[in-house]
């Protein structure tokens, strides 16, 4: 990775955070997976305690519909974002909205990036505008919907606006319309959203990871997700294979024997994605390589999960010698810059919220 112009910045003293989260409850029924999204306690003790190693004051507020109140009667200088929301098309745009209604910083992506990004169609359509190849693909809204001539078979079906292989289980590759039709119907009856049909690509798969902002930011070496069993059910990033990563995947970071330039130009791509999609802070993109050395753009997060030791994004940071607590600091720092806290970091802040020293952050108490 190419040094992140804010990482050796120290944040303001007195700095007071609150994280925004939603929490895993274990609540029973429904789909296994129902909760996929949310996360553990430990994520967020991770995080509070790699903030508390700089002498910021941390205090966790749940993003439930509590939050707005909560969060205004704080006096939180910054909100590290990391809730994926309650239900919803723009689930993980709702927090940013509000805070970006009241001018209070937060780490991450705008709502408007949140939102697009969460469906994967319009981001693939979006996306193709500008050139970047992806996978062919239908959207469907119903069991009885009329396949595009044009898609070649196998597919696979994807829930349109999850993530952490939500929805996507041993089923999800079809290789013919009877098989298609079965797991749309299964999907579209579970996960209550339009279901993504998407051309198969066999190949081989890697996950970049990316830090900081328009022409400032920068990827990590590409991630391979190498699948151990030569089962094509078990070598996609399902549900199952995330939850039993040890016994299906092997990590390779960089990636091995890749023909010359690919790495760069799988960074090259990844780095124009998170532009164009005016990423903040930090994202993580997945792609697939098809045998012809295609890169073809899989799906975006610019919320990636951060639960240490599980996650993909701490695991590739750490491959490439960042460590947890400097990659969750780094993704702070680079809000910070933004917001102007630090001189590479732009004009100077206007939210009143962002004190620029410790006398007057004598008074940022948090509630
Ligand atoms: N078009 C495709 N061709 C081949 N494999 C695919 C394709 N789309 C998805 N996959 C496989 O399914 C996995 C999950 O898909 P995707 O990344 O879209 O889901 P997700 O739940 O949003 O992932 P994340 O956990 O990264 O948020 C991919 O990592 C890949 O292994
Ligand atoms: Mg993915």
């Amino acid at each position: 990775m190419g040094e992140n112009e804010n990482e050796n910045e120290s944040v303001p003293p007195g700095l007071c955070a609150v994280i925004a989260y939603n929490l895993k409850k274990g609540i029973k029924g429904g789909a296994i997976d129902s909760e996929a999204e949310y996360d553990s306690f430990e994520t967020i003790d991770a995080i509070k305690k790699a903030l508390e190693t700089e002498g910021i004051k941390v205090d966790l507020i749940e993003a439930d519909t509590g939050f707005p109140d909560k969060i205004r009667q704080s006096k939180a200088d910054i909100v590290f974002n990391i809730a994926e929301g309650l239900s919803g098309r723009g689930r993980e745009a709702h927090i940013p909205a509000i805070l970006s209604f009241l001018g209070i910083p937060y780490t991450g992506s705008d709502e408007t990036t949140l939102c697009l990004s969460l469906d994967k169609a319009i981001t693939k359509r979006y996306l193709s505008a500008f050139g970047f190849a992806t996978p062919r693909y239908q959207v469907v809204r119903e069991p009885a919907f009329v396949l595009d001539p044009e898609l070649k078979f196998p597919v696979i079906v994807k829930p349109n606006q999850e993530g952490s292989g939500k929805g996507i289980s041993e089923i999800a590759i079809a290789d013919c319309e009877e098989q298609l039709r079965n797991v749309v119907a299964k999907n579209l009856a579970t996960y209550d959203q339009p279901m993504l049909i998407e051309e198969f690509i066999k190949g081989r798969e890697f996950t970049v990871g990316i830090l900081g902002n328009g022409d400032g930011a920068s990827a990590f070496e590409p991630m391979e997700i190498k699948y151990l069993s030569s089962k094509r059910e078990e070598s996609i990033y399902s549900y199952n294979v995330k939850c039993n990563y040890k016994k299906y995947v092997e990590y390779v970071c960089p990636p091995a024997d890749l023909p010359a330039g690919k790495t760069e130009e799988i960074k090259e791509i990844a780095l124009g994605i998170h532009k164009t999609l005016e990423c903040r802070d930090f994202s993580r993109i997945d792609f697939r390589m098809s045998e012809d050395g295609t890169v073809y753009f899989i799906e975006i997060n610019p919320l990636p999960g951060l639960a240490p030791g599980y996650s993909d994004f701490p695991m590739l940071a750490g491959f490439c010698g960042t460590g947890y607590n400097e990659l969750v600091l780094s993704v702070l720092k680079n809000a910070l810059a933004r917001y102007g806290r630090f001189p590479s970091g732009g004009p100077v802040c206007t939210t009143g919220r962002i004190k620029d020293g410790a006398e007057e952050s004598e008074n940022v108490g948090n509630s």
